[in-house]
């Protein structure tokens, strides 16, 4: 292909009344990713055009965005893998609002992930001497390290169903986030992260779609996380029930 279209959402609210699409053509090279066709594009042929990315190697999370309506790290969508019938369309995360063009305001899915309290909540025991040392079987030590890689890109977030039609859903990124602590087992913050867990926007809203763990640029199984925390409330329920 000589040449690839790039179509790319324009939207400036102090300025636009409405959002339009622009179209720029650009020289694929072989490696060409997304995220450094728009570098090129912003520097050789529209410096207006804003967007977000920071480090180019899938670890910050800044440069999520919609590739051909999918939610997806530009520094890691190859351009030549993108252009299909030869157009690349480019637009922002789908609910958040838009900032300008490509950038959207996260302001409320940093929100949600403060109100499961992501950080280890110690127990009243006395603080050891060195180190709290995490023992776990290899397994679910696997399993909660690969929760700790989310990057909060938000592609999870942007993909969920029932995040686009109930909008205080905490969503999958803060949920994983919460299963992270919940599962270790140096942690006794259950009872401050219940009333955001046990809710009906809590893990209940999750309807298990998968469209979250199949967006997951970091492979993260955000369904099967949400299942888990589900398990562990239900289990509790289960549990006062019984004791009454
Ligand atoms: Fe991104 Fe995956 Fe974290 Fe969701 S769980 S914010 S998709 S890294
Ligand atoms: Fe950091 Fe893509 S620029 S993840």
């Amino acid at each position: 292909m000589d040449e690839i279209s790039f179509r790319i959402f324009r939207f400036d609210p102090s300025r636009d009344a409405e959002a339009r699409y622009q179209l720029y053509r650009i020289r694929p090279e072989p490696g060409l990713t997304v995220l450094s066709a728009l570098v090129n594009l912003r520097e050789e042929q529209d410096g207006s055009l804003a967007f977000r990315a920071s480090c180019r190697s899938g670890i910050c999370g800044s440069d999520a965005m919609l590739i051909n309506g999918r939610a997806r790290l530009a520094c890691k969508t190859q351009v030549a893998e993108a252009a299909g019938d030869g157009t690349v369309t480019l637009e922002p995360l789908r609910g958040f609002p838009v900032l300008k063009d490509l950038v959207v305001d996260q302001s409320d899915f940093w929100e949600k992930l403060v109100r499961v309290k992501p950080w280890l909540i110690p127990g009243p025991e006395p603080a050891p001497e060195r180190e709290r040392l995490m023992r776990l079987p290899a397994q679910q030590f696997d399993e909660l390290s690969r929760a700790s890689d989310c990057i909060f890109c938000a592609c999870c977030y942007a993909e969920c169903p029932m995040e686009g039609r109930h909008r205080a859903y905490l969503g999958p990124a803060a949920l994983v986030k919460a299963y992270r602590f919940e599962a270790d087992p140096r942690d006794a913050g259950s009872a401050e992260r219940r009333g955001a867990l046990d809710h009906p926007d809590g893990v209940w809203r999750c309807h298990h779609v998968f469209r979250c763990t199949e967006a997951c640029p970091k492979e993260i199984d955000a369904a099967w996380a949400i299942q888990q925390l589900q398990r562990r409330l239900a289990a509790r329920h289960l549990r006062l029930k019984g004791d009454a």
